[in-house]
């Protein structure tokens, strides 16, 4: 039969706005389902996520997400849920979950990173990477390039200064009154947008491996305040202007590294003019790029279960009931 002692592994997502859930089946490698639930409607109201609504709402999708990915599935060998960074409140409904449900059923709890998940969700990718790799993790609140050369292996080569890219997408987007999360919808109003209207600046893109998006805002908020701006102009502005930076450090840190795989990851990674730019100087430079699968780009609970399925292989005991809303992976 397997060889593996863990087999079947739930992972549990709630570290912010989305709670996901997914089963993953180690001995094959793959997902045998995975369900999340979104609560940017609920959120958008307040033009960014509620705290103390996101926890409540958590509450309330956790049994009925885990009943629909189980199925008729009765037994599992491991849970995985991600333990940090995230919204202390929302982390500590998944963790509570997570360790009431593994006691009952007598198998272990193991508490993941959330951006070690993301880092590694394109290993469930029909095209996975192999080791080692430059990770370009690109989310709402993490900008961050690292090497990676194996799991657990990490190192940090680039951090944001101050906004995270998911950040100034949603930042921007509202400025423009695109709602929230923004992203998207500035990314598709960008597309309708001529090149070249306006020119804002490229931050830190000269040097190092560090980003700065804070002053990319400002800039589209003076052009806001000065001018009567094409919205659709504007927008393709900021973009151009962020995958610029985006391609140029990831371009930097292969060079630095002497690596030829590079893994984009995090919901900014489903950004359709960050894939084009990345893959075109991928083909310019001959290194290849991996991304997640679209819908795995955004927090899921299947990157969770698959990196809670490495940790429990490699010997990672049954977990303390802890959170850590504040966690550097490398740190
Ligand atoms: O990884 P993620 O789901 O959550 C965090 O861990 O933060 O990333 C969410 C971020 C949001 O800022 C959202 O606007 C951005 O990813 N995002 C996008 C796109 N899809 C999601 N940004 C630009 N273009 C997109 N297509
Ligand atoms: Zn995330």
């Amino acid at each position: 039969m397997y060889q593996n002692r863990f087999v079947l592994i739930l992972g549990i997502e709630t570290s912010c706005d989305d709670t996901g859930v997914a089963l993953y089946d180690s001995a094959r490698r793959s997902l045998v389902s995975h369900a999340v639930h979104s609560q940017a409607a609920m959120h958008q109201a307040y033009g960014g996520v509620v705290p103390e609504l996101a926890s409540r709402d958590h509450i309330r999708r956790l049994v009925p997400l885990t009943r629909k990915v189980l199925g008729n599935i009765k037994t599992i060998d491991g849970i995985g849920y991600t333990e940090g960074p995230g919204l202390a409140g929302a982390l500590l409904v998944g963790a509570s979950f997570a360790h009431g449900l593994a006691m009952s059923l007598g198998v272990p709890a193991v508490g993941i990173h959330h951006l070690e998940g993301h880092l590694l969700s394109p290993l469930l990718a029909s095209r996975p990477p192999e080791f080692p790799f430059v990770a370009l993790l690109v989310s709402g609140g993490h900008t961050q390039l690292m090497r990676v050369d194996g799991v657990g292996r990490y190192e940090l080569l680039g951090d944001t200064q101050d906004d995270a890219a998911g950040e100034a997408f949603d930042k921007t987007a509202q400025l423009l009154g695109l709602g929230y999360p923004g992203g998207p919808a500035l990314s598709q109003l960008a597309e309708r947008g001529a090149p070249g209207r306006y020119r804002l600046p490229r931050p830190m893109i000269g040097a190092g491996l560090d980003f700065s998006f804070s002053g990319l805002k400002t800039a589209v908020l003076t052009v806001l305040r000065n001018e009567n701006p094409g919205h659709a102009d504007l927008a393709r502005a900021f973009v151009d202007a962020i995958v610029e930076v985006l391609v140029a450090k990831c371009a930097r840190a292969l060079e630095t590294t002497g690596l030829t795989r590079l893994v984009v990851a995090g919901g900014v990674g489903a950004n359709r003019q960050l894939r084009a730019g990345l893959d075109a100087q991928g083909t310019r430079r001959g290194f290849d790029v991996f991304y997640p699968e679209p819908e795995l780009c955004t927090d899921n609970g299947a990157m969770i279960a698959l990196a809670a399925s490495f940790r429990l292989e490699a010997g990672m005991k049954k977990h303390d009931f802890s959170v850590k809303p504040r966690w550097d992976l490398t740190g």
